[in-house]
């Protein structure tokens, strides 16, 4: 350094970023389903600044993801011209840029990341009530070219009439166009859409994927006279600044086809509406902390929803993927405090559950207690600060604590054939076999 520096001057390094940062770097960090879905984000806050907290009615998007190319048109007012030329292409959102109250925008990343994710030629084709422009880049030459400005073309006629956008990207990356070619991934990626938008869509926006219209996937719990779940109201944030609302339910559920309920079983955090972490069953959403379990199948029927909503999305507790929480953040510990302590009752019915299924399962009044309540939408659940469960019919017959010792490796082999997770469920599950097969089938 002093070599090159003899007079000992301050010298600059250079910062600047490098375009290949953006288009290969950048987009690993994401899978290709949340990708498309930071376009369909961009749609939905293109509705929300046309209707503000009206219903979305009549508003469409239209997705067509096949191996040849990628499209999505919507009608949701377009790109301002000045908005485009000034900040819609800029990689990071500059600050004073005049934001969407309740956006799911705020990082001022998805649209590019999600351009260069699938190809490497797009075209964003867009008409504002400002007027119309489009964009045609190839990837390569934008790339090699200098500077970091992309061709913004006025365009005569109305392209996407009456006010909306349509993005093309043709030349696929070969590992998008084989998955846009996959069943599988056509299944998941519209089950993520419909898990993501679901509020969107009851408010009346018409989402399709090649053809086939989205439905909304919308959250339910069990609700009955001796069942009430949770649902708690709380703001968050200093009075002179825009607060965060949070709502919080939890309960229990039962998916449409039970088989499914481990899967579906876990917390929800949503926020300004997009779904960002679901069916979470893991220390972020409090499960295997202090005070609650691990989570296991005993726990399948467990369902929580967290629903943050600012107008201010800088607020909000989502990493920059909008894939997960901002754990990190004051406001996320808070919530995740009160997790906790609302899961715990509801954990405890589902032990409670769980030993009067494995006790007798002919006789088991929870069990027909939960087959009795019925599904209910977030609505129609009134506030309710702790579960309440049916706790007090448990048949508590009088019981025989038994205690042995066995070498661990054996006990071992037994717990992973049990499928269960802890020493008294095998010393349970061995005995119920045992009494099954010798003592009642005889
Ligand atoms: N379909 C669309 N309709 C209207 N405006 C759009 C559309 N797509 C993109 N835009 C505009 O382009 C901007 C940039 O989009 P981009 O997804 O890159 O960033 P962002 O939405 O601001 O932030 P984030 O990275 O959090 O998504 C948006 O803020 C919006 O103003
Ligand atoms: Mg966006």
């Amino acid at each position: 350094m002093a070599k090159n520096n003899p007079d000992n001057a301050t010298i600059q390094a250079d910062a600047s970023p490098t375009k290949d940062f953006f288009i290969s770097m950048l987009v690993k960090d994401i899978e290709l389903t949340r990708s498309i879905l930071d376009l369909i984000d961009n749609s939905v806050d293109g509705a929300r600044r046309l209707k503000g907290n009206g219903s979305f009615k009549g508003l469409k998007i239209v997705i067509s993801a096949t191996p040849s190319a990628f499209t999505i048109t919507d009608n949701c007012g377009g790109i301002d011209r000045q908005l485009a030329e000034e900040y819609a292409f800029r990689f990071g959102r500059p600050i004073g840029m005049t934001t969407v109250k309740h956006s799911v925008g705020q990082f001022g990343v998805g649209m590019k990341r999600a351009l260069f994710k699938l190809g490497t030629h797009f075209k964003v084709e867009s008409t504002a009530a400002t007027g119309s422009f489009l964009i045609d880049v190839d990837v390569a030459a934008w790339k090699k070219a200098e500077g970091w400005k992309f061709t913004l073309e006025p365009t005569a006629q109305k392209l996407v009439p009456p006010t909306g956008t349509k993005i093309t990207v043709d030349a696929l990356h070969v590992s998008v166009s084989e998955d846009f070619g996959l069943e599988t991934f056509q299944a998941r990626l519209k089950r993520e859409l419909e898990a993501a938008h679901t509020e969107s869509i009851k408010n009346g926006l018409s989402i399709s994927l090649n053809s086939v219209q989205l439905d909304a996937r919308e959250p339910m719990l069990l609700r009955s006279k001796r069942l009430k779940p949770v649902f708690r109201e709380s703001t968050h944030g200093k009075p002179s600044e825009k607060r965060v609302k949070v709502r919080l339910y939890a309960g229990v559920g039962r998916a449409a086809d039970p088989k499914a309920d481990p899967r579906e079983a876990g917390w929800y955090i949503y926020c300004n509406g997009r779904l960002v972490l679901g069916h979470d069953q893991t220390q972020v959403t409090g499960w295997g902390t202090s005070s609650i379990p691990k989570y296991h199948n005993q726990f399948s029927k467990f369902r929580g929803f967290v629903y943050f909503d600012c107008d201010d999305a800088a607020k909000l507790p989502w990493n920059t993927t909008k894939t997960g929480v901002d754990a990190e953040s004051a406001i996320y510990r808070t919530v995740q405090r009160e997790m906790v302590t609302v899961a715990r009752p509801v954990i405890d019915f589902l032990n409670n559950l769980d030993r009067e299924t494995k006790a007798d399962p002919s006789a088991a009044p929870l069990t027909r207690d939960l087959e009795r309540a019925k599904l209910v939408g977030l609505k129609q659940v009134r506030a309710c600060q702790v579960f309440v469960g049916p706790t007090s019919r448990v048949v508590v017959k009088k019981v025989t604590n038994i205690s042995y010792s066995r070498p661990p490796e054996l006990v071992e082999r037994v717990k992973k054939r049990l499928r269960v997770h802890t020493l008294r469920e095998v010393g349970e599950g061995t005995f119920d076999y045992y009494y099954r097969y010798e003592i009642k089938g005889k």
